[in-house]
């Protein structure tokens, strides 16, 4: 099949996806709008997740992931906005919902797990009440119920129910984080986004809660979106991969594929330096330099200043993300392969 993506032209072809997807990301921009001018966090995105399906979205720090999660979940507030696309979630818009109608679709159906669950969680509630809210604001009435879905949950992420006493600052990072995923699956929803919901935690920590999200979702059945800056982390967990890049998906495929043989250069540059566990902010060693400021594009391919590969046309006018073998691809290099393909 040939068909350079342009992205963001009328009649443009969906990414390939499921084709019973329950989230249907099209052409979505996000920009923070501000008065020394406009940053451009997130640039004509597409992508779908079908029904249980685990999709890992991976780039440097500050390439949009977080903003990209937030535009999905309808959670932008000012200086953010949605500028342009579309979000579909079970054939439902989410962009433009009101706080009524975001709330009713929130935690029941689609539920987020922020980058900080320190920010997350209100530190003057205990654990317990902020569970019961959210069962509350969906209809649970009863104090039996509450209590016992809320231990039910607790336990699912290995937390001691009697720590549904504590409030937020009498636990530990990996703990806050932990209680943060079991609120997420107190309704269990269909859609669980997961934005670097490990980050807290050492290198140990990190690989035995990924495995029980996983352990969970195949349990549970619900799909997750997980975006993290290291690779390596979603390797062995995620089906599909997004990889983005200054705002821009710079490659997407079947996990496997991408490992095997990555087509970008910068998905090439991630796999031979996962950056530090610990942080997201450490440079990678593999990728020389750092992502270009997004309030001041180049006009050629973004990534050409750290390019190993780069020639001239890449400086004159940005790549289209071109289909090759069922998988999307940013870059001049897999122009003909997808011309012929
Ligand atoms: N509150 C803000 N005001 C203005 N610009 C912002 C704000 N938050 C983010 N940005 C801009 O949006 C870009 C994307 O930020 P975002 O937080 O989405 O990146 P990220 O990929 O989640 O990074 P990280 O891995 O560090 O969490 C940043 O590079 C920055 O230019
Ligand atoms: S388009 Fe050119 S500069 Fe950009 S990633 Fe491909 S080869 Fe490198
Ligand atoms: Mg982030």
């Amino acid at each position: 099949m040939s068909r350079p993506l342009s992205d963001g032209a009328p009649g443009v072809a969906p990414a390939p996806g499921p084709a019973d997807a329950i989230l249907s990301v099209r052409d979505l921009s996000a920009e923070y709008v501000m008065e020394r001018g406009t940053v451009l966090a997130v640039d004509r995105v597409s992508f779908e997740v079908g029904p249980g399906e685990f999709l890992g979205i991976v780039g440097e720090s500050g390439c949009g992931k977080s903003t990209l999660l937030f535009a999905i979940a309808g959670l932008l507030t000012p200086p953010a906005v949605v500028s342009g696309g579309s979000v579909q979630f079970r054939g439902r818009s989410m962009v433009g919902l009101t706080d009524r109608e975001l709330a009713a679709v929130r935690w029941k159906d689609l539920s987020v797990v922020m980058q900080s669950a320190m920010n997350a969680l209100n530190p003057v509630k205990s654990i317990g009440a902020q569970f019961a809210d959210a069962l509350r604001a969906h209809g649970a009435a009863s104090k039996e119920h509450i209590a016992g879905r809320s231990a039910e949950v607790l336990r699912m992420v290995g937390i001691d129910p009697v720590h549904l006493q504590s409030y937020p600052h009498q636990l530990s990072g990996g703990m806050r984080q932990r209680s943060m995923i079991a609120m997420a699956l107190l309704f269990t929803p269909e859609l669980v986004i997961m934005d670097e919901p490990t980050s807290a935690l050492d290198v140990v920590a990190q690989r035995s809660l990924m495995v029980q999200i996983k352990e969970l979702q195949q349990q549970l059945g619900f799909a997750v979106i997980f975006v993290t800056h290291d690779m390596s982390l979603v390797s062995h967990f995620s089906d599909r991969l997004l990889v983005m890049y200054a705002g821009q998906v710079a490659e997407s495929g079947p996990t496997r594929r991408v490992f095997d043989t990555p087509l970008h250069p910068y998905t090439a540059g991630l796999m031979e330096a996962f950056p530090s566990i610990r942080g997201p902010r450490v440079p990678l060693t593999g990728i020389p330099g750092s992502p270009p400021n997004l309030a001041r594009l180049p006009e050629g391919c973004r990534f050409a200043d750290r390019c190993p590969q780069v020639m001239p046309r890449c400086l004159a006018g940005p790549p289209e993300l071109y289909e090759v073998d069922g998988t999307l691809v940013r870059c001049f290099l897999h122009e003909e392969a997808a011309r012929h393909d």
